[in-house]
Parts: structure tokens; C-alpha cells; sequence
């Protein structure tokens, strides 16, 4: 039974079908079954339609089965871009910033990444391991079942290679599926000040081709931004990630305007993300590329920045995706419901598009848009119950999770009713 369950009388079953980006309009249509119904055997799914099309072909009594009785049901929301894995917080940073000093300010008198950095460098492998845990539970309270991760708070071999080994023990210990991104010129680290284009040799020429070999980390991003890393050094370090086979991603156009969605496209990244500064010409091409733009409004919230041009950016013809952006500097916090909230209230996104850049152009940005992100046959059965009859709640309950039940692989794994938690 395990892994096989049946789920039935959804008012809606939002599936979200497809198995691809969806750019612009298409991002509206979420392909809704009323009355729905899904089937899950040995972790897979074998059917959806609505409740009657589907109890006709099969025998309930060998699955597990959930009556939503009206509910709302939609596929795992995918959190593609996060730092959970780190160690130290920054609750002082906060009340500088909210004194009136900037973020980048904080970052050049020797604060912001790099004292994460020494934290995190300091840190044991279980500690990470511990507090990486609870930050899972948490996304998983909020209906997220596959989440992003990058390194980046080792600037050095050591700790970055212990933040991606942390990262798979936590992919085998925990039932949200963990994809690793390796991010070691995420800052400059003290003893490389004012040698960035070594710093740059060093993660590629000796770190890059470690993680490589042992398959550590599937795709490689870089904070490209003025005063960190250059548009130059950013191209040498994924030029060298994309010879040794790594997909890419760019932090990019965040604070200041460099190009990063230009370099994205140049460079055939799976995704640009931030864009909060990008430019109509790099909009443009990575929508003519079909590079999925990253939207992450809590950062811009968090840093009282102005937010990324969601409207226009999904007018040009993009994919967007949402995500959380999760760290303990710029954003600290793993709510789903925030970030949608905001995007729908700031950025002029509506609630559908929405719903697509939280699960299929998700999955897209971490190039799995083939395995999840949908409730199509075929997927991996991961699915969320929502609390309330409609998708349109999720906004609407300001910062509140609707999320009632989270189905990972077939198996119940959250229950807010029940306090099942795994
Ligand atoms: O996406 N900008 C660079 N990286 C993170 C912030 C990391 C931190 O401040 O610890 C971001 O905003
Ligand atoms: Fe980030």
C-alpha cells in the first residue's frame, strides 16, 4: 500500500498539465478537472480525471485513499532558489537595515555573507544537518516537496564540499527531494579581497572539478553583481561549470544592472533569477532562449528594494518562477504564502500565473519539468490538499498557509488537521 493512494472529490484538481516552461499567456490556463480525482501506485501517476471517470477503473480497496470532500488539489510546490543550509543568524543585520543602512553597505564593512561564512565554516556537519531538518519541515508545512539548495557560505574546499554532503544526507533523511546547486563565488572571502579573478581561478580550476567528480552538485550559479563578481569573472566561472558538465543559474541583476540576464542567455542557463534591475533587451532574450526568469519578492520586500517587473517580464513571453530565496540575510524565510501573496499584490501577477510559477516553470527551473511540477501521468506523485475549495484562497488568506495535507511519492507526509508531520 505503501506509496498507492487514491485521492477523490477534489472541487478542483488543478493540474498544471504539461511537461515544459510555460512562457507568458500559457501561464494562465492551469487546466482544472472539477470534481477530480488522482491515483498514485508505488509512488507514480497512473491516472487523473474526475471522480467518477477514474473509481471506475480502479479497486479502492487497495489503496489508500483520501476523501478531500471539496478541497482543492494541486501539484507540490517547487521552491527553486534557496540557501537553507547555513549556520549563525543575522537578527542584528535586520535592525541595521531597518535603521537605514543598505544591504551592500552592511556586505563591504565585512558583515552580510561573510559572517555566515565564518558561522557556517565553523559549524558540524550535524548541527547542519539539525537546523537544515527543521528548515524542511517548515517548507514542508507550506506544501513545498522538492526545494533548490546552493552552497556558498564556504567560499573555501572544505566547507562548501560539507554543505553539499550535508545537503544529500538531508535528500536521504527527509521526504522533500533537495536539488543542489554549488555556489562558491556567492561573496569574496577575506583573505581573496582585492583578488577576485584568483578567487575565481581557485573555485574553478581546484573546487569545480571536485564537486564535478563526485557529483555533488548538479547545477552551478554566481552572485553577479557590482562589487562581487564582474560580468567577465561571472563568464570565465560558468564557461569552466558548463565544460565540466554543470547546468547553470546567475544571481542576477539584483542589486544593480550588469547584464546578468544578457550573460544568462549568452550562456544557455536553465534560469536568470532575481532580475529586479533587468534590462527590456535581457528580458527579451532569455524569453527568446526560454530561460526560466526567477522571481523572488521577498528579497525585494526584505531589502525595501523595488520589486522585479513581474507583469512586464511575463507580458515579453517568459517563464516565470516564484521562489523564496530563503537566507539568512536577505530574506529569511521559507513562506510560500508570502512570496505568493506579494506577487500577486506587487508585481501584477495573477493568482494562475501564480500557481504555474510555483510548480511547473519550478520544476523547470531545476530542469525537471518532466517529472514534477504537474498532476499528469507519469509524474511523481506529489500533491497538496488545500484547506479550502479554491486555488484563489492562497492569496487571499494574507500569509497563511492553506495547506491541509502534503502527499510526497504516494504517502501521506504532512497533515495539519492530524498534526502528522512525516
Ligand atoms: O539571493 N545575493 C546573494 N545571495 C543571497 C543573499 C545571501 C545572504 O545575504 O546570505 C540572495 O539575496
Ligand atoms: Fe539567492
Amino acid at each position: 500500500m505503501k506509496g498507492c493512494m487514491i485521492i477523490k472529490n477534489a472541487s478542483q484538481l488543478v493540474t498544471c498539465s504539461g511537461f515544459k516552461a510555460r512562457q507568458g499567456k500559457a501561464m494562465s490556463d492551469l487546466h482544472i478537472i472539477d470534481d477530480g480525482a488522482v491515483v498514485i501506485e508505488n509512488g507514480v501517476i497512473t491516472a487523473v480525471g474526475t471522480t467518477s471517470e477514474v473509481l471506475g477503473k480502479f479497486d479502492e480497496s487497495k489503496f489508500n485513499t483520501i476523501n478531500t470532500m471539496g478541497k482543492a488539489v494541486l501539484p507540490g510546490f517547487i521552491d527553486s532558489h534557496t540557501h537553507f543550509v547555513f549556520a549563525g543568524y543575522r537578527a542584528e543585520e535586520f535592525s541595521w537595515r531597518l535603521r537605514g543602512e543598505s544591504y551592500m553597505e552592511i556586505m563591504n564593512r565585512g558583515g552580510g555573507i561573510v559572517s555566515t561564512v565564518r558561522a557556517t565554516r565553523e559549524a558540524s556537519r550535524e548541527d547542519l544537518i539539525e537546523s537544515g531538518r527543521k528548515r524542511l519541515d517548515s517548507m514542508l508545512s507550506f506544501g513545498v516537496t522538492t526545494v533548490e539548495g546552493k552552497s556558498g557560505y564556504g567560499l573555501d574546499e572544505k566547507t562548501e564540499i560539507k554543505q553539499l554532503e550535508v545537503m544529500e544526507a538531508l535528500d536521504k533523511l527527509h521526504p522533500v527531494d533537495i536539488v543542489r546547486t554549488f555556489l562558491g563565488a556567492h561573496a569574496v572571502p577575506e583573505d581573496f579581497k582585492g583578488r577576485e579573478d584568483k578567487f575565481i581561478d581557485y573555485m574553478a580550476d581546484s573546487v569545480m572539478p571536485q564537486i564535478a567528480h563526485r557529483n555533488l552538485a548538479e547545477f552551478c550559479d554566481v552572485f553577479c553583481e557590482k562589487g562581487v563578481f564582474s560580468l567577465e569573472q561571472s563568464k570565465r566561472l560558468l564557461l569552466k561549470a558548463k565544460e565540466l558538465g554543470f547546468k547553470l543559474k546567475i544571481h542576477a541583476d539584483e542589486i544593480s544592472r550588469l547584464g546578468g540576464a544578457e550573460l544568462a542567455a549568452e550562456l544557455g542557463a536553465v534560469s536568470a533569477d532575481h532580475l529586479l534591475h533587468a534590462s527590456d533587451k535581457g528580458i527579451a532574450e532569455l524569453a527568446e532562449r526560454g530561460i526560466v526568469a526567477t522571481l523572488l519578492p521577498g528579497t525585494a520586500f526584505s531589502l525595501k528594494e523595488p520589486y522585479a517587473r513581474g507583469r512586464y517580464i511575463i507580458d515579453q513571453d517568459c517563464a516565470v518562477a516564484l521562489a523564496t530565496d530563503c537566507n539568512p540575510g536577505s530574506c529569511f524565510s521559507e513562506s510560500i504564502p508570502l512570496i505568493f501573496v506579494l506577487a500577486t499584490l506587487y508585481m501584477d501577477i495573477t493568482i494562475e500565473e501564480a500557481v504555474t510559477a510555483l510548480t511547473i516553470n519550478g520544476a523547470a527551473a531545476v530542469d525537471r519539468a518532466d517529472s514534477i511540477g504537474s498532476i499528469d501521468v507519469g509524474k511523481t506523485g506529489d500533491i497538496i490538499i488545500l484547506e479550502f475549495p479554491s486555488y484563489k484562497y492562497i492569496p487571499y488568506h494574507i500569509g497563511v498557509s492553506c495547506v491541509e495535507k502534503v502527499i510526497k511519492n504516494g504517502n501521506l507526509v504532512f497533515d495539519k488537521e492530524n498534526k502528522i508531520s512525516r
